[in-house]
């Protein structure tokens, strides 16, 4: 595991740029896990102004993201489909066809979730995973519990988690409580893994995480098993390591 500690949100969303390009610029025809959340916007922001510099190019990048609200149909604003056309698929030269996103509106969620992962089988392992953190420890959807699920699933949201997130949203009431969720397979088998974190919020699940037990019940602990994990954190985040 290598931690990096940067001094705050916008030293740790230029770090997370640079280490996505890096990827990018070595391996050009990279597969990409992405993450959504408050915690990336930065480094989409800093990747999307290099494209823009043309230090990067995506025409041969293939994305899967990690997660979508079971419910909300791509267009809704607080989609995650939504949220990475706006905030980088719009701005830079994907190939529409390259970008894999779990159907939110979809009738028969079972089947999604299968299809998703026989579309990321074809592509073997993801080169890049980048990841953010819930306050609980989640990652993707996994959320806290007895178990974890290796496939592509359905996940209930946690109490804790429609809290965080209904900050996005104009009420809590509108947050759904189900989400398709990458299970922790394609994350473990992922080439390098990359976690950010920011702010004191997560200090506790940082520090529990990477200086606790694995446990199911902290499923970002189990990436202390992962072979080539990077952490980027700000100062408030690693307060607590
Ligand atoms: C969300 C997402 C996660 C994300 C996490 C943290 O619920 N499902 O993929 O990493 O919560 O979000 P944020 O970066 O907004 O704190």
């Amino acid at each position: 595991m290598d931690f990096y500690i940067t001094k705050d949100y916008e030293e740790l969303s230029v770090a997370a740029a640079n280490f996505l390009a890096g990827q990018i610029t070595l391996k050009p025809n990279s597969v990409l896990g992405l993450p959504t959340g408050g915690t990336p916007l930065g480094m989409y922001k800093n990747i999307v102004a290099m494209y823009q510099k043309g230090h990067i190019d995506f025409e041969k990048i293939v994305t899967f993201n990690l997660d979508e609200y079971l419910g909300l149909n791509p267009q809704h604003p607080q989609s995650y489909s939504y949220y990475m056309a706006t905030n980088l698929f719009d701005h830079v030269n994907i190939d529409r066809n390259n970008i894999f996103i779990p159907d939110g509106k979809t009738q028969n969620p079972i089947e999604t979730c299968k299809d998703f992962d026989r579309t990321m089988a074809k592509f073997g392992s993801i080169d890049l995973m980048i990841l953010g953190i819930g306050a609980n420890g989640h990652i993707g959807f996994n959320e806290p519990g007895e178990t974890l699920q290796v496939n592509t699933h359905v996940g209930d949201l946690s109490p804790e988690t429609i809290d965080a997130n209904s900050r996005f949203f104009t009420d809590k009431e509108e947050v759904p409580q189900k989400a398709i969720t990458m299970g922790l397979g394609p994350i473990m088998k992922a080439k390098r893994v990359l976690l950010l974190a920011s702010g004191s919020s997560k200090a506790s699940a940082i520090k529990d995480a990477f200086n606790g037990k694995i446990t199911t019940g902290l499923p970002a602990s189990l990436l202390q098993l992962h072979c080539n994990l990077t952490v980027i954190l700000d100062q408030e985040a690693a307060t607590l390591l």
